[in-house]
């Protein structure tokens, strides 16, 4: 692949262009157009935008995934890829060099495995890619990884992180702390978490609308991610993506709550030191760190003012106001079906209450639900297909049941 040292611009795919990921990473490219080429989008349903895009960016080719999305106004040049492997197709394209993952769900798992098989660098906001198959993609991560380094001991792509990058800003936190050290030193991680918009009140979360619960206190991202804050699931989705990205075991990843996102991440090391990353809560800094490594490039984000910052504060979370922590990571330690059920029954839980057809409190009731009854079995690193049949049956187990004590 070209890594960017022979200095054409690298041939980008963004899966998920139309969505807050995707549309942050298009202004991080655009900012950057002697070092990216955009050369395929793809999104869900809007084809407004997607046009809008296509557009701007001329790339070659684009995908929708919705059907009724017919007659594209595509400009000369684009071509529109359909079917059921376009994601595929896209991302595995010759002029490819880097994949950038924006999409939410494992829709994007199988485009993953490919771009990976096929020598692609891949950057993914996405973590359910690794929640439900970190088993089947980091190999492929550390295979690529271990070849360089063979070749080239020291190189910046000797390391897993150059071709599986994170831009979960917490993950990339943790990358940034431990780009120059030796895994051996590192004693634990420290995941950071707002405490979404609930963390002192109210008292009975049962309550709370999706109003409510979308007002997220730092962060602007997509609906999906904000009620994962407001619950605390997303920081047990990220507990389980920080095992997988840093092969780091569960009893050595932390959670601390810093109401203020300024330090995103830290790492505690074996002698007692700890390397945190500070920035402003945007999202564009991490997006372009995964695409410029090994190089930093200037960027629209401001950085953090510590003055002006004033007091961090820091506390332990509270596991009783919010389970969904707790039983992301009791998943986690079980393996990949029971991250695959959580992820499959979250989803389906989340567009509930946005619905207004499940309450704020039975969320992480079906959570529990999920991993209890789909999540046990001896096969706990299923295969692509297994663990594919796997969302598709807890998805349509909790899409219409009845559970709990429904809305407010
Ligand atoms: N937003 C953030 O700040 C943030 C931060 C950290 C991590 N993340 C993670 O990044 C991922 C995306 O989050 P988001 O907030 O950006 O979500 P989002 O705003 O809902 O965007 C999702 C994107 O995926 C597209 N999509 C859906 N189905 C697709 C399909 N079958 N094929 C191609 N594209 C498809 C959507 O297209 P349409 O819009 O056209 O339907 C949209 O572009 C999640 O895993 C999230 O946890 C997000």
């Amino acid at each position: 692949m070209n890594a960017g040292t022979d200095r054409r611009p690298l041939g980008v795919a963004l899966i998920g262009s139309t969505g807050s990921i995707g549309r942050q990473t298009v202004d991080v490219l655009g900012a950057l157009p002697a070092a990216f080429r955009v050369v395929a989008l793809a999104a869900g349903r809007n084809a407004a935008v997607l046009v809008e895009q296509a557009a701007r960016l001329r790339p070659a080719a684009v995908a929708i995934a919705a059907e009724s999305a017919a007659g594209l106004d595509l400009p000369p040049g684009t071509e529109r890829v359909g079917g059921e492997a376009a994601l595929e197709t896209l991302v595995t394209r010759d002029d490819v060099d880097l994949v950038v993952v924006g999409t939410g769900g494992i829709v994007s798992l199988r485009p993953v495995l490919a771009a990976l098989a096929a020598g692609k660098v891949v950057a993914t906001a996405n973590k359910e890619t690794l929640v439900a198959g970190g088993h089947l993609v980091m190999p492929f991560a550390r295979e690529r990884a271990a070849a360089v380094a063979a070749a080239r001991p020291g190189d910046p792509f000797a390391s897993p992180l150059a071709w599986l990058r994170p831009i979960d800003s917490e993950h990339s936190a943790i990358w940034q702390c431990l780009v120059g050290e030796g895994t051996a030193g590192v004693e634990a991680l420290i995941l950071t978490a707002s405490g979404g918009p609930f963390l002192d009140a109210p008292a009975d979360l049962a309550t709370v609308t999706p109003g409510q619960a979308l007002r997220h206190p730092t962060w602007s991202m997509g609906a999906k991610i904000t009620i994962d804050s407001a619950t605390l699931a997303n920081k047990g989705l990220e507990v389980i993506e920080a095992h997988w990205l840093y092969d780091v075991a569960y009893d050595a990843i932390e959670v601390v709550i810093h109401p203020q996102s300024v330090v995103h991440s830290a790492v505690r090391f074996v002698d007692g030191s700890l390397k945190a990353q500070l920035g402003t809560p945007d999202m564009r800094l991490p997006i372009q760190y995964a695409l410029t490594y090994p190089e930093r490039r200037p960027s629209p984000s401001s950085a953090v003012d510590l003055v002006a910052a004033g007091r961090l504060e820091f506390r332990a979370p509270d596991t009783d106001r919010f389970p969904a922590l707790r039983i992301a990571r009791a998943a986690g330690s079980i393996g990949q079906r029971a991250t695959t059920a959580l992820i499959a029954a979250d989803e389906v839980a989340v567009e509930r209450f946005l619905a207004g057809t499940l309450g704020f409190g039975d969320i992480p009731r079906v959570l529990e639900d999920a991993v209890a009854r789909f999540g046990d079995g001896t096969d706990q690193a299923p295969d692509l297909e297994s663990l594919v049949a796997l969302d598709a049956e807890v998805r349509a187990e909790f899409a219409s049941a009845p559970i709990g004590r429904g809305p407010a």
